[in-house]
């Protein structure tokens, strides 16, 4: 039995992990701590905290003497460090709480599970899995090699450079101080509980509510999607048998542009409501629900300031060395998805109620048809 920190547990990467963590090593005491900023939620999370399978806790990994506490409470030799602030667009606006949570924070949380190792002489034995992204990476050109664990970092968002910082300090402390740590990088997830802000579920929600489809630019941006159960896989493979100070890329091998994930998205839908007639009534203003297309509502807006143009990972160093490849490819992983969305009506809809409503002024508002 091993005890391990869960950092941003209650985010979307964090609940699925969670869930994951569970399942394959029931008996390790899993401690989640979460500072239940926007992004998060612990419905999925309930059922394991009332029955004492994980001890949770609401808390800010900028908080030096707590994350102390919780090492001198509950001893964790494994930390996996997700909290953080997530997107994109929202560090274009705010880039502020980025640096707050993404590079001090994980100073904060490096620093103390260093000091709280050495002085339990557990160094020999622990791990801090640092959880990050293929986004320091930079942009890609359309026949440019996929990223590799020995690209050059070239953050182009406020949030990816605060990640790149972030990736910069655990190195550092690896060399420096012996931490034994280990960083994946990993490209754009898909699956249950993401929040409704991200492209896939932003999309499928305005289509049930017959709003606007707002592709930026021309939609030709390209990401690697992978399924967010796959990254789990390669996280719990990374944490138990990565070799420390090492960083492996995670991708899924499905690289899509936009317009075609979009497009994809409108097409399940219009599946999804031809073989359930329930639907029409529950979601009466989706133009699938009166024999049209989710495609109608597509909508080409404003770009994204420094939109990254393509995004696409080698993995060979992870699938070599850990045996771990990703399983589910994005057409067999989108149309659960989809089906999420629509059997978690009240999930969403509380999600996407209250603060949520002022960020789609705020990010949407200004941004004009092209
Ligand atoms: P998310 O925004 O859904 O979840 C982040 C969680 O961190 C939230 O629950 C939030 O409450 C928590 N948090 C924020 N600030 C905190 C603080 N100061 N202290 C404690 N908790 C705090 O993000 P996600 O998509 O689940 O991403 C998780 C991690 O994975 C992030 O580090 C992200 O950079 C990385 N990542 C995400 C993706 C992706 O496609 N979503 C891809 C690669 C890497
Ligand atoms: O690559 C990994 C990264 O993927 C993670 O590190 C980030 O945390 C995660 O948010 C994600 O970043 P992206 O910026 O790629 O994801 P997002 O879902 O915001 O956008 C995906 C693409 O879709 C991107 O090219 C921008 C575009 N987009 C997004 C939104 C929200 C639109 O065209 N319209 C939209 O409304």
């Amino acid at each position: 039995m091993e005890s391990i920190l869960i950092t941003g547990g209650a985010g979307f990467i964090g609940q699925n992990l969670v869930h994951a963590w569970r399942a394959a090593r029931p008996t390790d005491r899993l401690v989640v701590l979460d500072a239940m900023a926007y992004a998060a939620n612990i419905r999925s999370l309930q059922p394991l905290i009332a029955d004492r399978s994980i001890v949770f806790v609401k808390g800010d990994v900028r908080d030096a003497a707590l994350i102390r506490s919780l090492f001198e409470e509950h001893n964790p030799t494994r930390v996996a460090h997700l909290a953080a602030e997530s997107h994109v667009d929202r560090s274009i606006v705010d880039p502020e709480a980025f640096l707050q949570t993404n590079v001090l924070g994980t100073f904060t949380l490096l620093n103390t599970a260093l000091d709280a190792w050495r002085s339990a002489g557990a160094l020999g034995h622990a791990r801090f899995l640092h959880v990050s992204t293929d986004e320091v990476y930079g942009s890609l050109g359309p026949a440019d090699p996929p990223f590799s664990e020995s690209s050059p970092y070239r953050p182009n968002s406020p949030y990816a450079a605060s990640k790149a910082a972030s990736d910069h300090l655990v190195r550092a402390y690896v060399t420096t101080y012996g931490m034994p740590a280990l960083i994946t990088n990993c490209s754009n997830n898909y699956g249950p509980y993401q929040h409704p802000e991200k492209l896939i579920p932003l999309m499928i929600i305005h289509a049930l509510e017959g709003k606007p489809l707002p592709v930026y630019g021309d939609g030709s941006n390209i990401r690697d999607w992978l399924h967010v159960s796959d990254h789990c896989d390669a996280l719990l493979a990374v944490l138990a048998r990565g070799r420390i100070g090492e960083t492996y890329n995670v991708g899924g091998g499905n690289e899509r542009n936009n317009r075609d994930v979009v497009g994809l998205i409108c097409d399940t839908l219009d599946r999804a409501f031809a073989r359930d007639t329930r639907l029409a009534a529950r979601f009466p203003s989706c133009p699938a629900a009166t024999g049209g297309s989710c495609r109608s509502l597509i909508s080409y807006v404003t770009d994204r300031p420094g939109h990254d143009h393509r995004y696409a990972i080698d993995s060979t160093k992870l699938a070599g060395e850990l045996g771990n490849r990703p399983g589910i490819d994005f057409e067999h992983g989108l149309e659960p998805t989809v089906q999420w969305y629509l059997d978690h009506e009240s999930w969403w809809r509380d999600v996407t109620s209250g603060a949520y409503k002022a960020w789609i002024d705020k990010n949407y508002g200004f941004r004009i048809a092209v």
